[in-house]
């Protein structure tokens, strides 16, 4: 079992190697997607594909389209994705990071009223089980672009597609989020029980 310390101290690690990674490689330039709490909305008014959401800050909805529905290929500036309402990956410009492949990491807070960004960055942002999402990502083989699904090889979770649905369906920032079904809430409570039981062994 890896100590809270040391998964710390891999973490900065990591973080480390992608700031030398990134340096001397145009960096230092502004990220060029501007993304502020006004940039998300309810996940299900984006575009589905699949099992997931995609949307364009970049004004290039098509391109973003059209490569999730590939399936594989490297994403354009301005691609959003999104399976949980709460985690967001934003694409930057290329060569802006290239240790996430210019994946910007969000954690949002969503109410009715809308979204507030509670952590964003690159390789040191994690998820509310304080789990990194590069560490996850990064194992997608390349030509998915950090895009894990299932069979790209990243590690198994254990959020199901049908929970996934569920909180997809009840994003408090979609209009009819209270509308829950019994199956979802079903899901969302063997969901609850899984994060709880997560929470525990840490
Ligand atoms: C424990 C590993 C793990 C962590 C940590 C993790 N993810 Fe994921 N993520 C996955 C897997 C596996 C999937 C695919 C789920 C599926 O399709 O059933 C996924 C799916 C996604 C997707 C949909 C596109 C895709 O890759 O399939 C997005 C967007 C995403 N995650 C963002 C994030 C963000 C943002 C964070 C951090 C806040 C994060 N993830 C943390 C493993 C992880």
């Amino acid at each position: 079992m890896v100590s809270t310390s040391k998964k710390r101290i891999i973490g900065s690690g990591v973080l480390a190697l992608a700031g030398l990674l990134a340096w001397g490689s145009g960096s230092a330039d502004e990220a060029r997607v501007k993304v502020d709490d006004g940039s998300f909305r309810c996940i299900t008014q984006m575009t589905p594909v699949r099992h997931f959401f995609v949307d364009n800050l970049a004004g290039n909805l098509a391109g973003t389209v059209a490569v999730a529905q590939a399936g594989k290929g490297d994403y354009p500036e301005g691609s959003v994705l999104q399976i949980m309402p709460n985690e967001v990956m934003v694409k930057q410009q290329k060569g802006f990071n290239p240790a996430t492949r210019d994946w910007e990491f969000f954690w949002i807070d969503n109410t009715k009223e809308g979204s507030k960004i509670f952590t964003r960055g690159f390789a040191e942002v994690n998820n509310r089980l304080g789990l990194n999402c590069f560490a996850c990502h990064v194992k997608a083989e390349p030509v998915y672009d950090f895009v894990c699904e299932q069979g790209h090889g990243c590690d198994p979770i254990p959020v199901t597609r049908p929970m996934f649905g569920a909180l997809q369906r009840t994003d408090p920032r979609c209009p009819n989020a209270s509308n829950v079904s019994a199956e979802d809430a079903a899901s969302l409570q063997q969901l609850g029980e899984i994060v709880k039981a997560l929470l525990k062994k840490d």
